[in-house]
């Protein structure tokens, strides 16, 4: 056998070494070193290397490692523990193999961001790679360099606990946003050591469980699987993404950890990803539980022949593979194979030549840096929903404001879900903004009436309207605590809990302008919310900063530019309702006569037969792309560069955006568009380009995009990728319901 090992390991040098320049650790240095170790390798020690844990008992875990059964470990964030660690296993196994160091910084480690789905309100590139790079430097300096992030899964059910992650509904949006998160987190060079090391998850269609109920199944043809939910893992592979992991759910009855269809066929042989794939936590030995296999051993032996290099915490690759090997039911080279992934992800990190914490390196948590950055990420995510009669900014006449909600003063609740190791004594409130940043412009009266978002008592909102009363404007914090999002939350209303929706009507019916401020993970149902209030800010969990942004907005000093990265539906039993569905046979009309419209005893088709809801019409509270601000835009000029394009041809689409308001103020601008007939059924309207576009009060600029012709391809009825000949539709405008529009055709030439 070993003479075998041998010879592999001196084949693999000579080719190697044929074309490989010396020193660097270049991609064909790397391989040949993976070549090298792996012929060293015993079967339990190639093993070891699938097996990830998250540590208990650090003894027991140093034994582990020691014995070579360990390739990573997850939530270990102290810095001379991973140290320890570490030296056990380069310094004490019996072939140094470094571990990587794993934990979840979804969105900031200490300094935390808003959640994902806030910081896709931006639609901002560089703010949101500014955030996971500061994420990455917080997290490296703990010796965290393995992020299990961006989370890219195309989100469209207000239900599901986890859209707070998501980057929103749309496919493009995610993927930019997506690949922003990758660069963020892992910075110019892998084996940096501020960098960490990115994971694509979930894979795939995780979005779409049942009912917005975690975990649940998902029913995702292969047609909508490439157009919907695969683009954006596709501009990870793209991005460098390092490594990848496998959605809890089972499409179409075969679980993802399983899935050889999406692990091998499109993820390594059609998108020639090289990095390594992670199961999600014990999703290996769930599939016990999804029915899918008998026992741990069936479970590993399907998960690592589908295509699953490491193990998260089941155990069931350590436990059982050595003897499944030995029976012949997987293969070596499928071990092999698996550990070539994760030691060429090793070496890529720079683990073997730098595997530990510098301890002496400058904490840069919370850095002033840092914080700022946070800050203009929060000021670019919130969303301004409503704003009658010019109640926000906040002007000079306001001199007494009436601050109510359970969300005022929330330190922990405004991090929102997945914040491990943020400090809610480094949060900075509304409240506390509002005091220390405008205290002595404006006289600030607390009244929080409930002391959290689920409290049902209304013993205090007597107290909140006797504020209000004595107010020239009321701002109402109010949304959901951080528990009520995130994995495994998800909830079958959507509205606001406890006695919020009291609180509003009672402070609303004082009869002074009402500002409501909305934390939340999710797009809750707000139609009660925007109708007694006067003006309506959407902030997400804005995290670490929240309080000093916000506060600069309703006072006016910063101008509001979110847009909603969801649609927002008027009522729960809508969902799921995204912009880009298909238009049906029978598209609803533009005004559609509503439930207490319709006559008594009226005649079975007298209000015709169309797609729509008779209580809730066919459209969202708030549709995807919308947001206002302080001034106003107006669009105008839309010209194409041809009314006729071949399939190689760019699209060059030009108008004028004008700024006609009273202040300086940003718009993300979109571009839609929509194929009116295909070999199958298409969107209404696709978004293919944004952009933030910034005027002073008067200023208007002439604004271009570029859209390639091959940016129209989709997976027609023959199941090939293609743009197909015909006429088209494009708008360019504010948000995917209004705007200019023009048609143009695609010709075969
Ligand atoms: C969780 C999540 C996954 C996370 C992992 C490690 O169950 O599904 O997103 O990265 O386990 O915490």
């Amino acid at each position: 056998m070993r003479i075998h090992r041998l010879f592999i390991a001196a084949a693999a040098i000579l080719a190697i070494a044929s074309c490989t320049p010396v020193g660097g650790n270049t991609d064909a240095v790397i391989e040949r070193k993976v070549e090298q170790l792996l012929v060293e390798m015993t079967l339990e020690e190639k093993l070891g290397q699938m097996n990830q844990l998250s540590p208990w008992d650090y003894d027991d875990l140093a034994e582990k490692v020691r014995r070579g059964e360990v390739g990573s470990i997850l939530n270990c964030t102290d810095p001379e523990q991973v140290n320890r660690i570490q030296r056990v296993a380069v310094e004490e196994s019996r072939l140094g193999i470094p571990l990587i160091v794993a934990r979840d910084v979804i969105h900031g480690y200490k300094t935390i961001f808003p959640i994902p789905l806030g910081q896709a309100a931006s639609f901002n590139p560089e703010i949101v790679e500014k955030g996971a790079r500061v994420a990455a430097v917080e997290a490296s300096s703990d010796g965290i360099r393995w992020t299990f992030a961006p989370m890219i899964d195309v989100s469209r059910d207000a239900r599901w606990g986890r859209i707070a992650e998501s980057l929103g509904e749309d496919p493009y949006l995610t993927s930019v946003l997506g690949v922003a998160m990758i660069r963020g987190f892992q910075g110019d060079s892998l084996d940096d050591s501020t960098s960490v090391a990115a994971c694509a998850k979930h894979f795939v269609a995780y979005g779409a469980s049942e009912g917005g109920r975690d975990y649940n199944s998902t029913y995702i043809p292969e047609r909508q699987l490439r157009d919907v939910y695969l683009p954006p893992f596709k501009a990870a592979v793209d991005a460098g993404c390092a490594t990848f992991m496998t959605s809890f759910n089972d499409n179409d009855g075969v679980p993802s950890t399983a899935n050889r269809f999406v692990l091998r066929d499109i993820l390594r042989d059609e998108w020639d990803f090289d990095g390594m794939v992670v199961s999600d936590w014990t999703s290996v030995s769930e599939m016990i539980n999804h029915g899918f296999c008998a026992d741990a051993k069936d479970a590993a032996e399907k998960a690592v022949n589908a295509g699953v290099d490491m193990d998260m915490v089941s155990e069931a690759y350590i436990r059982n593979l050595a003897l499944s090997v030995e029976e012949g039911k997987v293969p070596m080279k499928v071990i092999d194979d698996a550990v070539r992934n994760i030691l060429r992800l090793k070496f890529r990190m720079g683990l073997f030549d730098n595997p530990y914490v510098d301890m002496s390196r400058e904490d840069m948590t919370y850095v002033p840096a840092h914080l700022e950055t946070a800050r203009k990420a929060v000021e670019q995510s919130v969303i301004l929903l409503k704003n009658d009669a010019g109640t926000l900014p906040l002007g000079d006449r306001i001199r007494t404001i009436a601050v109510v909600g359970p969300m005022a003063d929330a330190p922990y609740e405004q991090m929102g879900t997945w914040t491990f190791d943020g400090e809610r004594e480094h949060t900075v409130t509304p409240l506390a903004a509002l005091r220390e940043m405008y205290g002595d412009r404006v006289r600030i009266i607390y009244e929080p009436a409930l002391a959290y978002t689920r409290d049902k008592s209304q013993a205090g909102i007597a107290r909140a309207v006797n504020a209000a009363r004595r107010a020239d404007a009321v701002i109402a914090f109010v949304g959901e605590e951080a528990i009520l999002s995130g994995e495994a939350h998800s909830l079958a209303n959507v509205e606001l809990q406890g006695a919020q929706k009291q609180l509003l009507r009672a402070v609303a019916a004082t009869g002074r302008p009402l500002v409501t401020v909305v934390m939340a993970g999710r797009p809750l149902v707000l139609t009660d919310e925007a109708d007694v209030s006067d003006a309506l800010l959407f902030a997400f969990h804005p995290g670490t900063m929240g309080g000093p942004a916000i506060a600069d907005i309703l006072l006016g000093k910063v101008n509001p530019s979110g847009k909603t990265p969801v649609t927002f539906p008027r009522m729960a039993g809508q969902v799921p309702v995204y912009y880009g569905q298909k238009s049906t046979g029978r598209p609803a009309l533009s005004e559609e006569m509503l439930v207490d419209e319709i006559p008594v005893e009226a005649g079975q088709t007298s209000i015709g037969c169309r797609s729509f809801y008779l209580d809730a019409g066919s459209t969202p509270l708030y549709p995807f792309g919308y947001g206002l601000s302080y001034t106003t835009f107006e669009y105008s000029g839309l010209m194409l560069s041809s009314d006729t394009y071949g399939m190689d041809d760019d699209i060059t689409v030009t108008f004028n955006l004008s700024n006609s308001g009273p202040c300086e103020g940003t718009e993300i601008v979109q571009l839609y568009v929509r194929d009116l007939v295909g070999s199958v059924t298409r969107p209404v309207k696709e978004l293919k380009a944004f952009r933030r576009v910034t005027l002073g009060s008067g200023e208007t600029q002439a604004v271009s995009f570029n859209l390639p012709v091959r940016d129209l391809a989709f997976w027609g009825m023959d199941m090939t990728y293609g743009v197909e000949p015909g006429a088209f539709t494009l708008w360019v405008g504010p948000d995917s319901a209004t705007g200019l529009s023009a048609d143009f055709t695609v010709v075969k030439r």
